[in-house]
């Protein structure tokens, strides 16, 4: 093994969260690994390192103590390696593939969008990442578990404490009561859904016929795993692909041509990924890329990075969307732990954009009030005013 430590002591974390690229770039031109120490960790930069390190499941794991979210959730196929992974994911492999989904969710994601939009329709402006993008995210996903839509506000209260706790135990605190109390009332609305549904009602319901592997503990931690998976990110997918057709003033050309669109949302995922990083803990002392790491070491995986390598993508920090590779992003992982839900979450953003453009002809960025991603782990703009 080299002794090579290449090291980034001068990235901070206020430029990771408010604009990571700058640095992101000059962490691939140190190279392919790098240790971070405000993140304490090592930073995989190029996209051919990120790939392989999303490929290793054995030097490479996800299951570790400081992946807080298993700590309120229980083990998940999130928070799993090697054949107990397996046994959590493949139950749910048959439902979320992509003839399943579109068949389920394609008309349902445009009836809701067109619901969403009829409530601020007639009021000339609106905030696209809370009155669109949010709520169509989390009504999708209560929808495919089968939850009691109207207990809607007490699924997104729930995943609002949950989401505080596994932030307060990632800060150090101890076990947050609070997130335990809200992850055992979703636990209870997941079983009323289990028992009311019908073979195949829903996507859990699906995977539940092919599920006698897990245990309903199981099956909920699993169901939790979906929806928290399913809504922050797709919320972030949605708002950054608007944010990115309102500041290029490309929004009706690109509804207009169902190829471009295509593009513009793979253009999108690549520029900003709504998840930006994944964490690896490294199972035994280990070399990646020629850079020594020792056992127990944070990895973190940066899509970010990978897609803007600029010896895959020309011009990476361009928003193309006739970019011919632009589908070589990272965004969805690869490997064991590749995304489940992104068919899912392409049908939810078309139909997004696609209801925008009919309902608002005319729909443009507010100049006064300008949005920007931000965000150290989920990227997204907190805030994307528009009129029409
Ligand atoms: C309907 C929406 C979505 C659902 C239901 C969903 C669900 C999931 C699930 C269950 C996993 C874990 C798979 C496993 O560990 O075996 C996963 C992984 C992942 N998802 Fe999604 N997802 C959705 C949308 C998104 C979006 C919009 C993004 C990014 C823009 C995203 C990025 C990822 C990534 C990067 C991973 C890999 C995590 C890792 O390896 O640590 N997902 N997704």
């Amino acid at each position: 093994m080299t002794a090579s430590r290449p090291t980034a002591d001068w990235a901070t974390l206020a430029e990771l969260e408010r604009d990571p690229h700058p640095t992101l770039a000059r962490l691939r031109a140190s190279g392919p690994v790098v240790w971070v120490p405000v993140l304490n960790g090592w930073v995989v930069t190029t996209r051919a390192e990120n790939l392989a390190a999303m490929r290793d499941d054995v030097g490479l794991t996800v299951d570790d103590p400081r992946f807080t979210t298993g700590r309120i959730t229980g083990p998940s196929m999130l928070s799993t390696d090697g054949p107990e992974h397996e046994r959590h994911r493949a139950p749910f492999a048959r439902p979320f593939r992509l003839d399943a989904i579109r068949e389920r969710f394609t008309d349902a994601a445009a009836e809701e969008v067109a619901r969403l939009i009829d409530a601020f329709a007639a009021d000339g402006e609106a905030e696209l990442r809370t009155q669109l993008a949010g709520p169509l995210a989390a009504r999708m996903m209560i929808l495919a578990l089968g939850l009691d839509i109207a207990a809607e506000d007490d699924i997104l209260g729930w995943y609002a404490r949950i989401v505080e706790a596994v932030q307060q135990l990632s800060a150090g605190a101890d076990e947050p009561q609070d997130g335990r109390d809200a992850y055992a009332a979703f636990a209870d609305a997941v079983r009323v859904a289990l028992d009311s549904a019908e073979d195949g009602s829903s996507l859990l319901a699906a995977a539940l016929g092919d599920a006698s592997m897990l245990t309903r503990d199981e099956l909920t931690s699993n169901a939790a795993v979906l929806l928290f998976g399913g809504i922050e990110t797709t919320e972030g997918m949605i708002a950054n692909l608007l944010h990115h057709l309102l500041t290029t003033e490309s929004l009706a050309e690109v509804a207009a041509d169902p190829a471009l669109l295509d593009g513009a949302i793979e253009e999108s995922l690549r520029m900003e990924p709504a998840a930006a990083v994944l964490d690896r803990y490294a199972t035994a002392d280990l070399e990646l890329a020629g850079v020594a790491i020792p056992r127990g070491d944070l990895v973190i995986l940066s899509m970010a990075s990978a897609n803007r390598d600029e010896a895959v993508f020309a011009d990476p920090d361009r928003f193309d969307p006739r970019r011919e590779n632009a589908r070589l992003h990272t965004t969805f992982a690869t490997g064991p732990h590749v995304c489940l839900g992104m068919h899912l979450a392409r049908i939810e953003t078309r139909a997004a954009v696609l209801g925008i453009a009919r309902a608002l002809p005319g729909l443009r960025a507010d100049p006064e009030r300008p949005s920007a991603p931000r965000g150290l782990v989920f990227r997204k703009p907190p805030a994307i005013w528009a009129h029409w």
